[in-house]
């Protein structure tokens, strides 16, 4: 058997390493010679103003300004993409053809149409294409799938979730200015919105939970609202109230629009035929991951780690190594909530805007007093606001 020492050393390809991705910059920086690999470049037009720039470039770090530069003299067995939503179909597919396996942060892309072509790239390469959606690396919401899965829980009947993110007019101004937009400069899509950034994990991961195995199901039908504060081409603030085509019924409430006070972690309530599965609550912060059986049990599944770059990582590593392991949240599963984003636009093409009277501007932030309490109520009850 082969000991750690003579197995060879990873290379990976860090793509975007400021905002999100600076997280990866730390976990590869900290526990590279755990997992026995090696930094193969950096590719950032901006990577000075990562706040990992300085340990990156004293550890040797090589800087390119796009993927194509870094694969002209360089290969890396492992890329992870964690770039503006426009750039990932692009990039994806450029290091797949370049033999490297991806880990590409969520979504996959902006419309169907590019995630299919991501696809194909990985299909033709033979690599692992892995999507960040973290909530699937996670620990706890493994065991609860794996026991989904064992039918123990029966079938998903109604799940929803909550959560309230203030964000003040700086974060749609970070980074490229690409946040709340639905093209950027050159015409490359990009849909960014409450629904698909910040708070997609919780659409995500009611689909990837009411599918089997880790395939996730689609949304059949919706109803939904979309509604904007801030000056933003998409929207802030969201309820849907959909069915899936196995037949669950998903309801989501979201907003970066409540105000500096208005914030509620994120908290769902899903109900199976077996048990009601709980995480989190209103006015509470995090777990721990709950199922409450018809018949009284109660399992714990355990609380849920920060932002999962670890175990995104961990597992990409071991994947890329050949390990015999599942993916959790391949393509094919990251893109149901692809085509969810495109059914809401599709139904609501333009956002509506709450009234001028109804909004405030403080310290940097619009936002509508009042929402919070609204959204509450509609996630207590159901109902469309
Ligand atoms: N999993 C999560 O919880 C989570 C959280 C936040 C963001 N994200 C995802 O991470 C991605 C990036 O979001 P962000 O908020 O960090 O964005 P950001 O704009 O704050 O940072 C993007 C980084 O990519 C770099 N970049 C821009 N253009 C590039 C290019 N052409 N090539 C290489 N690098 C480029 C920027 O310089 C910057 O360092 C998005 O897909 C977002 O949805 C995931």
């Amino acid at each position: 058997m082969k000991g750690e020492g003579d197995m060879k050393k990873l290379t990976v390809l860090l793509v975007g390493v400021g905002g999100y991705g600076a997280n990866y910059a730390r976990a590869v920086l900290e526990r590279g010679g755990e997992w026995n690999i090696a930094l193969a470049g950096v590719v950032d037009p901006y990577a000075a103003t990562s706040k990992y720039y300085g340990e990156l470039v004293r550890q040797g770090a090589r800087f390119f300004n796009t993927v194509g530069e870094f694969y002209r003299y360089n290969e890396a067995d492992l890329a992870v993409i964690s770039t503006p939503i426009q750039f990932h179909a692009a990039q994806a597919i450029a290091c797949l053809e370049r033999g490297s396996h991806v880990l590409c942060e969520k979504p996959i892309a902006a419309t169907v149409e590019e995630a299919r072509r991501m696809i194909d790239a990985r299909d033709r390469s033979g690599k692992t294409l892995a999507i960040g959606y973290q909530w699937c690396y996670d620990p706890a919401m493994l065991r609860l799938k794996a026991d989904i899965d064992a039918g123990l829980l029966g079938r998903p009947l109604a799940m929803k979730s909550i959560v309230l993110w203030p964000r003040a007019i700086s974060y749609y101004k970070r980074g490229l200015g690409w946040a709340g937009k639905k093209y950027d400069a050159g015409g490359a899509p990009i849909f960014d919105s409450v629904a698909s950034n910040a708070t997609a994990h919780y659409i995500e991961n009611m689909l990837w939970l009411a599918g089997p195995h880790f395939q996730g199901d689609d949304i059949r039908d919706m109803r939904v609202r979309t509604l904007r504060a801030n000056d933003i081409e998409t929207f802030d603030t969201i309820v849907m109230d959909a069915v899936t085509a196995g037949g669950a019924k998903l309801f989501y409430v979201a907003s970066h629009a409540v105000g500096a006070d208005g914030r509620q972690d994120p908290a769902f309530v899903y109900e199976f035929e077996n048990a009601v599965v709980r995480y989190g609550g209103l006015g509470r912060s995090g777990g721990p991951l709950t199922a409450e059986f018809r018949d009284g049990a109660v399992k714990e599944y355990g609380g849920s780690s920060a932002d999962g770059v670890d175990e995104k990582l961990t597992r990409a590593i071991a994947l890329a190594r050949g390990a015999a392991e599942p993916l959790p949240c391949p393509a094919e599963a990251a893109m149901r909530h692809t085509r969810a984003m495109a059914m809401i636009f599709e139904k609501r093409p333009e956002a509506e805007v709450f009234p001028p009277e109804t909004v405030r501007l403080d310290d940097g932030m619009v936002w509508v007093p009042g929402l919070k309490d609204r959204l509450i109520d509609c996630y207590v009850n159901r109902k469309m606001l």
